[in-house]
């Protein structure tokens, strides 16, 4: 019922060129899928390559996210970017609270739930995420940091918006390091926020994907997928390689 999504978050990588190479080279594997509807994919590139990648992912069954955006929908906030110009670059989705931005760049999960809305009413598909760090989760706090996490970064989305939304749990201690959850762990949190989502947004809330994210790769995806919670990745490291990315795509 939940058609699985592997997106790609390039971080601060690739140039407008590079992103196009990476396109155009991923759109030609993806041609050799039986069934290219089985799984969506998603890239989420810089800002700066966007249009260019909009015009190569026309043509394929790869959407185009962004990697952030700003709850405002326009006005005086040097270096922002509107939800509204993201689909206006042709974007479907868009990451927001990534741990990355929720430490380096200080954003609160208030912040975060701004930004989903804003996307929401965009019409954009937020990919929320969310996670516990490396002393979180060894004092045995892991389910009670996501539990607010989840809560105050949902805070003010409408139920009858729910659908739309995508929820990313990315352990921190698991992010470029190489460490990535066991499929058992992974699904224990899993199960723990779709039963928050039930409770939030109601039945509705069955058809949101829950995807996993920190160290995914081609070999460990599988194991992943195959736990009844799991309904796809947020990639970083191995999405910047489309051989690896495409490995992915496929389970492999
Ligand atoms: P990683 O990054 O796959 O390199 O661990 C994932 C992410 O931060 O979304």
């Amino acid at each position: 019922m939940r058609t699985p999504l592997i997106a790609a978050n390039w971080k601060m990588h690739k140039t407008a060129d590079e992103a196009v190479q990476f396109g155009e080279e991923l759109a030609s594997r993806m041609q050799s899928l039986e069934d290219a509807s089985a799984v969506e994919v998603a890239i989420a590139a810089p800002f700066t390559a966007l249009w260019a990648l909009r015009d190569v992912l026309a043509h394929s069954p790869i959407a185009l996210a962004a990697q952030n955006v700003h709850f405002e929908a326009e006005g005086a906030f040097t270096g922002e970017i509107s939800a509204g110009m993201l689909r206006d670059a042709g974007c479907r989705y868009v990451v927001v609270g990534h741990s990355e931005r929720r430490t380096l760049f200080a954003e609160a999960s208030e912040i975060v739930a701004r930004k989903a809305r804003a996307a929401l009413q965009a019409g954009l598909a937020p990919i929320v995420c969310l996670g516990e760090s490396l002393p979180e989760r060894e004092s045995g706090r892991t389910l009670d940091v996501l539990g607010a996490q989840i809560r105050l970064s949902l805070d003010g989305v409408e139920a009858d918006r729910a659908e739309q939304l995508v929820v990313a749990y990315e352990p921190i201690w698991a992010i470029g390091t190489g460490h990535t959850a066991t499929p058992e762990m992974a699904q224990e949190v899993h199960a723990f926020l779709r039963e928050r989502l039930i409770k939030r947004f109601g039945e509705p809330a069955r058809g949101i994907r829950i995807l996993y994210g920190g160290s995914i790769k081609p070999d460990s995806i599988r194991g992943l997928m195959a736990q009844p919670d799991i309904d796809g990745g947020l990639v970083g490291g191995a999405s910047l390689d489309p051989a690896s990315f495409f490995a992915i795509i496929r389970f492999e």
